[in-house]
């Protein structure tokens, strides 16, 4: 590997919500506790150095000393096109590219543009939780179309029920995560392709989040559902560098419409947006030469979900907690040690001082879990677990 991840580079006072952010963490009511000594695992938000690439043309920007209003050059839409025909085989359309400031921002936008207050919204919970404020502040009505788990802690989808939302004469959009934050799923081109056929028969909007589409165990394969269908005027998919390349304060998320009308809904609810110099040259940066970083992460990460794993099935046996196939979260399943969530939550934030998310606040589905993000330097995550694992010593 030739970039070395057990760097620890020190982000506090670089105004990082993560490590900086007591203040809101507080009032977002995450922990009652949040010092120096906290270890903050909690974000998906990567504590790991971007590619050199990155570094480099974001000097040769700053070097430039005026930082005005910036257009999207060719390069710009090349490098999105010829990121995803390789990566992931999908041919891109240049126009059927739309800047957006964030995921988050773009799926706000999408509800607004797409669906009347009362209208129905699918979302399948546990799942991320902007999804829910997205429908809920808009006082659009959610159904939940949540997933099932088994013994082992794999998530499959309910496809009846799905079905049966999806019919619903006021139903009209399906907010999709995949990879699914937190389960960890990819789903596949069967599930997909059933899926967007009963969207489509239905007049259902899909919304495809696959930010973390990137971001996968080394031996799983990801399908943007909109490659796989036959017709995609119905699906809208958000891609970000944000995650990829662990670069969410630079906001630069780009959404993919093939359907003109759809596109132009879309844009005339957003205004137009512009993005910073900063944003543009990092895009072209990674996307054309930040290939070798990605795979090096994912070797990385792929080190580091063997290791919590392993140390779970070996000092807290009782949790359940299985490989995620995308993304850099872990699911972890307390249920079993017969204590309420709220002393599961005390042991490990307030005793451990180690910062993870209540799995409540994805869904009353994930009361039992404990969401922990897992893309630190393995010394800091190590460290993170031995103090969990202590206060749980009592419990085994
Ligand atoms: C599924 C999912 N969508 C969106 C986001 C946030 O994306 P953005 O920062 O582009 O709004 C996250 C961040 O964790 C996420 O996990």
């Amino acid at each position: 590997m030739l970039n070395n991840f057990d760097e620890v580079v020190n982000r506090r006072n670089t105004y990082s919500v993560k490590w900086d952010g007591g203040k809101i963490i507080k009032e977002m009511k995450l922990t009652e506790r949040y010092d120096e000594d906290t270890i903050p695992l909690f974000l998906a938000d990567m504590d790991l150095p971007v590619p050199q690439a990155l570094v480099d043309a974001l000097h040769k920007t700053v070097d430039n000393r005026i930082y005005g209003y910036s257009l999207f050059p060719d390069e710009y839409y090349h490098a999105i096109q010829n990121w995803f025909k390789k990566r992931h085989d999908w041919d891109i359309k240049r126009e059927e590219i739309v800047y957006s400031p964030g995921t988050v921002h773009a799926i706000n936008m999408a509800v607004r543009a797409y669906t009347e207050p009362e209208d129905g919204i699918i979302i399948q919970r546990p799942v991320y939780p902007p999804f829910t404020t997205a429908i809920e502040k808009n006082n659009r009505k959610l159904l939940n179309n949540a997933l099932v788990c088994d013994e082992e802690g794999y998530y499959t989808i309910d496809f009846e029920d799905f079905e049966e939302k999806a019919k619903q004469p006021t139903t009209k959009m399906f907010i999709m995560c995949n990879p699914h934050n937190p389960t960890g799923r990819i789903f596949q081109v069967d599930e997909l392709k059933k899926l967007s056929a009963i969207c489509a028969e239905n007049n259902v909007l899909i919304v495809a989040d696959e930010i973390h589409g990137d971001l996968i165990r080394k031996n799983q394969t990801f399908h943007p559902i909109a490659k796989i269908v036959e017709n995609d005027d119905h699906i809208i998919t958000c891609t970000a560098i944000n995650k990829t390349f662990n670069v969410a304060g630079l906001h630069c998320t780009n959404v993919i419409i093939p359907s003109f009308k759809l596109r132009n809904k879309f844009i005339r609810t957003m205004g137009y947006q512009m993005a910073s110099p900063f944003t543009i040259a990092a895009l072209i940066a990674v996307y054309n030469d930040g290939e070798g970083w990605l795979e090096d992460v994912k070797e990385y990460l792929d080190g580091t979900i063997k290791m919590v794993k392993e140390f779970f099935d070996e000092k807290m046996p009782k949790l359940k907690v299985a490989i995620p196939e995308g993304t850099y979260i872990m699911w972890l399943d307390f249920s079993t040690y017969g204590i309420s969530p709220e002393e599961v939550h005390d042991r490990i934030y307030n005793k451990a001082n180690v910062l993870l998310e209540d799995g409540s606040m994805f869904g009353e589905e994930g009361i039992s879990h404990q969401r922990i993000c897992i893309p630190s330097p393995r010394s800091i995550v190590k460290e993170a677990l031995e103090r969990i694992a202590k206060e749980f010593e009592d419990l085994v």
